[in-house]
């Protein structure tokens, strides 16, 4: 791990320490690939829904201590999910939550996944301007996920990233357990996608 250089904000570490872990999950994904097959957006928000509905629930119990957290974070990502897969016709009951969910012990530790859950949806943007243009009509009203708060989607991020600097200020001992579990989570991500692909 690299140590905390104090020029750069905590959220810049955070980004170097899982940037390259970042781009080997963006290249497992098919759906990054420049002619995505419709096939490949749904392995691709199945996965999203096997970690992130399990996430979500662990993080409930902790937003009811939490009362200065971004209420745009707490916003329900699961029910987009299951709006979607339910529009593509995927039985939900025949999806497992995975089982590379990473452990949550601590607030700090739920930090490091919703950094990773949020930031996910920088990424989303993008995936559905391509998706829009190759399949526009299939495809309506079934990327909400992807939609994400639509313009709002970016303030969010800012907001949450505001919250993780003022937190790692009060907290700085806390910064080397969020990158940990930030790192674990996309190791989870990466575990999962692995698996669509063999
Ligand atoms: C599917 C293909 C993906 C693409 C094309 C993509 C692309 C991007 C881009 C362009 C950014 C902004 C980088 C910057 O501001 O310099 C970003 C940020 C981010 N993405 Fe992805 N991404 C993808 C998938 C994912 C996935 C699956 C995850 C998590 C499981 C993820 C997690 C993140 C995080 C945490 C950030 C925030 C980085 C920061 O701290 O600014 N991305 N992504």
């Amino acid at each position: 791990m690299i140590q905390n250089d104090c020029s750069l904000s905590f959220h810049e570490l955070l980004k170097l320490e899982t940037s390259k872990i970042h781009k080997e999950v963006e290249f497992l994904v098919k759906i990054n690939s420049p002619q995505p097959a419709l096939s490949d957006y749904i392995d691709y928000i199945v996965v999203m829904y096997k970690i992130i509905a399990p996430l979500e629930k662990i993080a409930l119990k902790y937003f009811e201590f939490e009362s200065s957290f971004p209420k745009t974070t707490k916003k329900n990502k699961t029910q987009k999910l299951k709006l979607d897969l339910d529009s593509l016709d995927i039985d939900l009951n025949k999806i497992n939550f995975s089982i590379f969910v990473p452990e949550i012990n601590s607030f700090a530790e739920l930090l490091g996944c919703l950094y990773v859950v949020e930031g996910s949806s920088i990424g989303s943007q993008i995936i559905c301007k391509k998706l829009y243009s190759l399949y526009g009509e299939e495809l309506k009203n079934k990327m909400n996920y992807l939609n994400g708060f639509g313009r709002d989607s970016f303030k969010n991020w800012i907001y949450f990233i505001e919250y993780l600097e003022n937190y790692t200020t009060l907290f700085p001992d806390k910064k080397n357990i969020i990158i940990r579990s930030a790192l674990e989570t996309f190791n989870c991500f990466k575990t999962e996608f692995k698996n669509v692909i063999t």
